[in-house]
């Protein structure tokens, strides 16, 4: 059966994941040859995608294990160059799962395109005539990207700003014009550009005045998703902490991120460490996720906390995530990068609204393993341990072998193959 939770992944050889995952039918056959191929993203392919191609740079892709989400199960593939993060993400989805898992929702996919006028001799009266032309607008925009009305989406409404009315210059003095788009299950760049530059002839006529930019904005407001767990305390006691103390400390570090944009940098990064391999692995744009869950975190005024955590009236800490989400499903890198096509099958997607939950909840559990780290050993330790169990296998050891060789390592404070080496030698005589 298919399920997200498999004890002992960790431990099993890359082959005998994938063989599983294959068994599992979590993967079919074809999608197992790319990961076995050497080159699954062709150069020729990449020749393509960009310029002046030179080659393919490959990152680690590994999977974020039992998450449940919405009831569903979910492997997650995540690309990402970091340790510790997928192993963070899985043991918090674990304990998630164990409390019922994650619930989720997403907003419309609405989103927007910009259009700045600027040299009106009266923007009152420009911001008016706009507004007045709302159904003409809307229907021209939508006459130039007609597949995407076809598939029920396309532009739905319109918005006027004028920005800096006591002009000081004749530069700052200017109309903004939003056009919102439903784009479906398209990240829809293509889209919402194609639409704004159809627009702008009509919308200089009608203002008088002169157009620059057109282009999508990437901060997806109206494109939202939105992750939350709650957690009895006892699920998360680990060593000598109790499941209260921990709760208490996630709650203390996220009111520090709260109010400390130098915490919340930091904080912010280790949702992005959950959030951005997602991205990657499924053919999406990382920059614009990016640059959109960043500008929501200082919607308030001061940059600070994309999560929250709280603890409700039974005691169980509450975390909730909510970002504009801006992928797709379709087009773009997705069409023709065959890993992220096979990223997708494993996820087992079947809207751009369903990943954009899915990677809320990836956000939200490695901010919980981040703090939930933090607040008690450190994060050195975790590391540690990984990075020894990776010197161990380096060094040559095998099964069971290889965590007495990593706590060996550990406990003799010399991390490093060379030592490895050493102790595997010992342990096979
Ligand atoms: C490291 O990549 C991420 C953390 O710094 C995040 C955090 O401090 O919350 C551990």
């Amino acid at each position: 059966m298919k399920s997200s939770r498999i004890p002992g992944f960790y431990k099993m050889a890359v082959e005998e994941r994938r063989e599983l995952l294959q068994n599992m039918e979590w993967i079919s056959d074809d999608e197992t040859e790319y990961l076995f191929s050497k080159e699954p993203l062709q150069v020729e392919t990449a020749d393509k995608m960009i310029e002046n191609v030179i080659g393919t740079f490959p990152l680690p892709l590994g999977l974020g294990l039992n998450f449940l989400i919405n009831e569903k199960e979910y492997v997650v593939p995540m690309a990402i160059e970091e340790p510790s993060v997928v192993a963070s993400a899985s043991h918090i989805a674990k304990i998630v799962r164990d409390a019922g898992g994650f619930s989720t929702e997403a907003t419309e996919r609405d989103m927007i395109g910009q259009i700045q006028v600027v040299g009106c001799s009266d923007y009152r009266a420009a911001k008016q005539v706009l507004l007045d032309a709302k159904e003409t607008l809307i229907k021209e925009a939508n006459a130039a990207y007609p597949s995407i009305v076809a598939r029920g989406g396309g532009a739905k409404d319109i918005d006027v700003r004028i920005l800096n009315e006591e002009a000081d210059s004749l530069y700052n003095q200017m109309l903004v014009f939003h056009l919102y788009i439903n784009t479906c299950d398209a990240m829809g760049a293509n889209i919402i550009n194609t639409m704004a530059e159809s627009l702008a002839p009509t919308i200089e006529e009608l203002t008088g005045g002169k157009v620059y930019l057109r282009i999508l904005s990437n901060y997806a407001d109206r494109c939202l998703a939105k992750a939350r767990c709650v957690i009895p305390p006892k699920l998360l006691a680990t060593g000598d902490f109790t499941g209260e103390e921990v709760r208490d400390g996630v709650i203390h570090a996220y009111e520090f991120a709260a109010s400390d944009p130098y915490r919340a940098v930091t904080h912010n990064k280790g949702i992005m460490n959950g959030i951005d391999p997602v991205v990657i692995a499924t053919g999406n744009d990382w920059r614009a996720v990016e640059a959109g869950a960043h500008a929501y975190a200082v919607r308030h005024g001061q940059y600070s906390s994309m999560t929250t955590w709280k603890a409700d009236e039974n005691g169980n800490l509450v975390g909730e995530l909510e970002l504009p989400m801006s992928i797709g499903t379709v087009g773009g890198a997705i069409r023709v990068h065959p890993i992220s096509q096979m990223a997708h099958k494993l996820l087992d997607i079947h809207s751009a609204q369903e990943l954009s939950q899915v990677i809320v909840a990836v956000g939200l559990a490695q901010n919980l393993g981040a703090l939930k780290a933090l607040v008690t050993d450190g994060i050195q330790k975790g590391h540690m341990a990984l990075h020894s169990r990776s010197v161990a296998i380096a060094a040559g050891a095998t099964g069971e072998m290889i965590d007495i060789i990593a706590e060996r390592l550990r406990d003799e404070k010399e991390i490093r193959v060379g030592k490895a080496k050493e102790l595997v030698e010992e342990y096979k005589k």
